[in-house]
């Protein structure tokens, strides 16, 4: 039984290049995937888009003081392919890496543990105009010396790498997370074709990383489904959905193999990737080492008619309750719906701490392997006071309740290896903008205007800091 975390356990957050940094033309980086999608949405949303975000390019040292001061062990960012390749190939930015090499020997010197993400949505363009990116299987070569590359600059210094990030909400959110061609939008095939091309690409990742003594872990957006009822076939549609949802991922990733009932579904209707001969080998051949869960909620499904429309996930882009544009829908499969039991946030996002309970519980035992968290948090409207605090209760209650969750799950005999919620700062909401924050640290900006990004430190991390500094014994 363990009541506590353990002296090593990893606290800290985690961001993501393309949502903090800014800097996205300058310094020799090029422009990716995401530069280019943002650029899109801030012209239709008015969300801010990727040229200034929170700044971090410029504001970094400032933001490893802070994570200092409230104590971090870990801090969890990615690595922007497109600063350190510009065209995705082989010519490097010098600056770019140095940018990196600069980061990680301040997190070092601070006792911060860096926990690098290889690929976080952000493909360089110039593959998307090479090839149409992830769409072509030629990524795969690229990624993988991009990876290698990467892996042996910081093999000293770097222990965990995540590989990719929520390769599952990349199909179900694809032209949001993957630059994908106006033409090709309606071929959903190649959303597994994607998510094939990643599997090889994480394969890649996964054996360059053992080749240089580090420790891989692929980033899965999880989300365990409930069946909404408990009539059998609801029952069955909530294992359907658990198939195609979480499965489909995680066998590859830890057994080598794509889950049978899954791959059967796509098969049937005309949605399975193709795969050649030797792929699944493959696979087999570099298996992850851990699981890095990045978990906001827990879902819901109910039986779904033969004769059902086919839907893929909607979302809510206004931050009003209620305003979700639809619910994945797999005829004969499941249907997706929202659960009655659960509060939500303004996003209409289950706020489940057992659900998280649960997933360390089922995913223990299923594969038996450590996790990490490298996401967990409350988007949310923070106000800035007129004596600039933020005073954001919702969030530390949150935290602390899926903090909570985790020691239960390590009491039962989970092994958790560290705690890094979403975010460590305020950044670009992948869909909402500046409007949705997760942050400890307010940035002080706007979608419409950047001002300084000044950080002003919320109420959760100031709790933050007691959580850490009592080594989660005090979650008051
Ligand atoms: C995860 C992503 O899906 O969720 C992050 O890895 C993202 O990049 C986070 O920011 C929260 O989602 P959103 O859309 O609210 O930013």
């Amino acid at each position: 039984m363990t009541d506590h975390f353990p002296k090593d356990f990893l606290w800290g957050a985690s961001t993501s290049a393309y949502q903090v940094e800014g800097a996205a033309t300058t310094h020799g980086k090029g422009q990716s995937q995401q530069d280019i999608i943002n650029d899109e949405r801030a012209k239709q949303f008015g969300f801010a888009d990727t040229s200034i975000t929170s700044d971090h390019y410029h504001h970094f040292k400032e933001d490893i003081r802070l994570f200092k001061e409230m104590g971090f062990t870990s801090y969890r960012f990615s690595i922007a392919w497109s600063r350190i390749f510009p065209n995705g190939d082989h010519q490097v930015n010098e600056e770019g890496l140095d940018f990196y090499r600069q980061l990680i020997r301040e997190l070092k010197a601070n006792d911060i543990e860096p926990i690098p993400t290889l690929y976080h949505y952000d493909l360089p363009w110039a593959l998307v105009e090479k090839y149409n990116g992830w769409l072509s299987r030629d990524v795969v070569q690229d990624f993988s010396d991009y990876a290698k590359f990467v892996v042996n600059a910081f093999k000293d210094d770097v222990k965990y790498w995540i590989t990719i990030n929520e390769q599952s909400i990349i199909v179900q959110y694809w032209t949001q997370k993957c630059y994908v061609p106006k033409q090709y939008q309606d071929q959903n095939q190649l959303r597994y074709q994607i998510n094939h091309h990643m599997n090889l690409a994480q394969a890649e990742a996964v054996k360059h990383i053992h080749a240089a003594g580090g420790l891989a872990g692929p980033a899965l957006g999880y989300a365990p489904v409930y069946a909404r009822t408990s009539k059998p076939e609801d029952q069955i549609a909530a294992l359907n959905a658990n198939d195609l949802r979480n499965f489909y991922y995680l066998d590859v990733y830890f057994r080598g193999y794509y889950n049978v009932a899954a791959l059967n579904y796509l098969k049937q209707h005309h949605l399975a990737p193709e795969i050649a001969v030797g792929d699944e080998d493959r696979f087999k051949e570099n298996l992850s080492d851990f699981l890095a869960i990045n978990y906001y909620d827990s879902q819901c499904a109910h039986a779904c008619p033969p004769d059902a429309e086919h839907a893929w996930s909607g979302y809510n882009l206004t931050g009003k309750k209620g305003d979700m544009s639809g619910f994945e829908t797999h005829p004969d499969f499941y249907q997706m719906c929202p659960n009655p039991e659960l509060r939500t946030t303004d996003w209409d996002w289950a706020i489940d701490p057992i659900g998280l309970e649960f997933v360390y519980r089922d995913l223990y035992t299923r594969y038996h392997m450590p996790f990490m968290v490298t996401e967990n948090g409350l988007g949310a409207y923070d106000e800035l006071t007129a004596d600039e605090q933020v005073h954001d209760t919702y969030r530390i209650d949150y935290l602390r309740d899926h903090i909570a969750a985790t020691q239960r799950a390590m009491s039962m005999g989970v092994e958790v290896l560290g705690y890094m919620p979403w975010s460590a700062l305020d950044l670009l909401s992948t869909s909402n903008g500046y409007k949705k924050r997760y942050g400890l640290i307010y940035v002080d900006r706007t979608d419409a205007d950047p001002k300084d990004c000044r950080r002003i430190k919320k109420d959760s991390f100031h709790w933050y800091k007691k959580v850490i500094a009592s080594n989660g014994a005090d979650l008051r």
